[in-house]
């Protein structure tokens, strides 16, 4: 009989913790919101005593996601145990996950501990969670490069204290699969309570190997794979979501386990999170990508057009991707509009609809035709952007080959409206220094990109600026069919994004 594989998605936690890829606390809940129709497990939601905004966007998730169990991280101190249980207590199903390391390396240079103290710290830790929530994950950080007879003796007395579920992590993608299979096997025939836990793993994919020590430690009688989607997480990442899932599905003639993840998610929340972080995926990203499903070869075309199954081992529409997109322009009404909203799985009060509709009706004025990649961009820029402190009025460069790059900027700051113009060496740069002269900015650009959302010279310019002001790092977006109106909205929400982290 197929065995059960629990999903535990840590996109939130060891994902969002990664660089580049922090998200406010309305972009984590919508994501929430979408993992619970990905049907996982389980999804960590972060780690509540790292910072006040962490514990509150736990918080906030644990209170609303109602069919999935919701996890929060924390080391073994008390402090971090009660900052965890206090943001997850609201939760349907709340879970407490404890970790600390656990390889002579970490003991050395990290906790500067012995095994005794780090056995003795991880049990008081347990059976202090205990009073709190029978649902307890403890793993051992490191695991992969730990004695052996040391994680067996950690693993039995956490299970002694009341652990639920032990998870071995890769913690730097060092495993290889074979090696890997003999540390879970060792583990189950040398843990002698193991059988009264489930038997977890966390692999990072420094060695581009996490997927397959995922899928060797399943054949090896792991139960639970702790993943994340499009594999974002510390370096290299963790184990991505859609590949763990799509192999255990597309081989089930090899692989008797099954998952209760609905595969039709895959697709939209790989998109989602892209589209929150301003990260693109590669194009050639296993079953996500965008050519994960393109066939370029003659003799590819050729095959597929004969039968799909010559070069496909999977159907786009298992994952969700659809072949159809529907197509909306200026006739389009609110009852097309609101529909369309709800087929995306988005729940939005009248008022949101009624400010939606309306920058829809904006934007079909200027476009023919709209396709679910604007819509999506405009639910971003209108439902999860932080307030803004600064707002674009008004715009307008002078640019060219015999001009010196001009920019007049209108700015309304709370009540305040500002005019002021400046230079540049381009038009982009004369704005940008326009701004930045206008909000009196220290920031720096990092990073900025440019993309058009989907084909044709009037398609929109979708803008990614990633800016860094004392320390703190963050993303600004913006479209818009003119590209130098998309640069200066995504910079002016990369410094509203920027005023709202500061104040922290
Ligand atoms: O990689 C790791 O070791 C972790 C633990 C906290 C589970 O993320
Ligand atoms: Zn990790």
């Amino acid at each position: 009989m197929a065995g059960k594989i629990t999903i535990f998605d840590t996109t939130l936690r060891d994902g969002e913790q990664s660089p580049g890829y922090s998200m406010n606390s309305a972009e984590k809940m919508h994501f929430a919101s979408q993992l619970e129709r990905l049907k996982v497990d389980v999804l960590e939601a972060g780690f509540p005593s790292s910072s006040k905004g962490d514990f509150e966007s736990v918080q906030m998730i644990a209170k609303k996601v109602r069919n999935v169990e919701v996890a929060a991280l924390a080391r073994t101190s008390k402090e971090d145990i009660d900052a965890a249980w206090g943001a997850i207590k609201e939760a349907a199903h709340p879970r407490l996950h404890i970790f600390i390391a656990t390889s002579d390396i970490h003991l050395q240079h990290k906790l500067r501990l012995n095994r005794d103290q780090v056995v003795a710290r991880a049990v008081e830790a347990v059976k202090y969670a205990k009073q709190f929530t029978n649902n307890i994950e403890f793993s051992a950080e490191d695991g992969s490069r730990t004695d052996r007879d040391f994680l067996c003796r950690i693993f039995e007395a956490a299970i002694l204290a009341g652990a639920t579920t032990v998870n071995l992590p890769d913690t730097v993608g060092y495993a290889i699969p074979s090696e890997f299979v003999d540390l879970i096997t060792y583990i189950k025939g040398n843990t002698p309570n193991i059988g009264k836990a489930i038997l977890s793993v966390h692999c990072h994919n420094d060695l581009g190997l996490a997927t397959a020590n995922t899928l060797a430690a399943v054949n090896a009688g792991a139960q639970q794979v702790e993943v994340t989607v499009n594999g974002i997480g510390e370096r290299a990442g963790n184990t991505s979501l859609e590949e763990l899932v799509m192999a255990l599905h597309t081989r089930k003639d090899y692989l008797p386990y099954f998952t209760t993840i609905n595969t039709k998610e895959i697709y939209p929340s790989s998109h989602l999170l892209a589209m929150i972080t301003g990260i693109p995926l590669q194009p050639n990203k296993a079953i996500v990508g965008s050519n994960a499903f393109a066939h370029e070869a003659g003799i590819h075309q050729d095959g597929v057009l004969k039968n799909e199954t010559t070069y496909e081992i999977m159907e786009p529409a298992t994952i969700g991707l659809k072949a159809n997109r529907l197509v909306m322009g200026k006739h389009s009404g609110r009852h097309a509009f609101k529909e369309r909203l709800r087929g995306f799985g988005y729940d939005l009060s009248d008022r949101e609809i009624d400010n939606l509709f309306q920058r829809f009706k904006e934007l079909a004025d200027k476009r023919k035709e709209i396709v679910d990649e604007d819509l999506e961009v405009l639910i971003a820029e209108e439902i999860l952007r932080v307030p803004d402190i600064y707002k674009l009025q008004y715009l307008n460069v002078i640019s060219g080959t015999a001009t010196v790059p001009t920019a007049t900027v209108q700015l309304e700051t709370g009540k305040r409206v500002q005019q002021d113009a400046g230079f540049g060496i381009g038009p982009i740069d004369a704005t940008f220094n326009t701004i930045a002269k206008m909000t009196g900015t220290r920031s720096k650009l990092l990073h900025f990109s440019i993309d058009s959302l989907t084909g044709g010279t009037d398609a929109q310019g979708n803008v990614i600026v990633r800016l860094e002001e004392d320390g703190i790092q963050t993303l600004g977006k913006g479209t818009d069919p003119d590209i130098i109106v998309a640069s200066a909205k995504a910079y002016i929400n990369g410094l509203n994004r920027l005023e709202h982290l500061k104040q922290k």
